[in-house]
């Protein structure tokens, strides 16, 4: 599994404690930023994170932001893209069960640091159960078809 990683300066912290969860778990990861604290815009991150995923090169995103709101409105702008922003860990197992999710977002000014790797763990150990919820997304599949021309 592979799995890319992407934040703006007020996620950086929480990111850097993601990917040392996941180096010790032995997951591989690529960090594509923001490295450092200086002020940056979120949607860049967004977007380098999600074309990675769409592209299939990487199976999963993790992106944070400080909300997790701005940076998960902006991975969902790509087509394709289902990311899930959670700050629980119920909804970390519905959204890849029901919706398939392929990034998760998170506010690292809203979870603390037990329960976001909790939502990690939760995120990329469920598994999507297709049938009736594949019907529904391939219904966001057409949206995303009729506006994205
Ligand atoms: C940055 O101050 C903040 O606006 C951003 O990290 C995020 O919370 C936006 O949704």
């Amino acid at each position: 599994m592979k799995i890319a990683l992407g934040s703006d300066h007020a996620g950086l912290p929480l990111k850097e404690e993601i990917i040392k969860h996941l180096k010790s778990k032995h997951i591989e990861i690529k960090d594509f930023g923001t490295y450092t604290e200086e002020s940056c815009d979120y949607p860049d991150f967004a977007l380098k994170v999600a074309e990675k995923v769409k592209s299939k090169e990487f199976e999963f995103g993790i992106l944070v932001c400080g909300t997790g709101i701005g940076i998960s409105i902006a991975a969902n702008k790509v087509p394709g893209i289902r990311a899930a922003l959670c700050s629980d860990t119920f909804s970390a197992h519905a959204c890849r069960e029901h919706n398939n999710a392929n990034i998760l977002a998170l506010g690292q000014r809203i979870v603390g640091l037990g329960l976001a790797l909790d939502i990690v763990d939760t995120f990329l150990s469920a598994e999507f159960q297709g049938d009736r919820h594949q019907r529904r997304i391939d219904k966001i599949s057409e949206v995303e078809k009729k506006y994205c021309k």
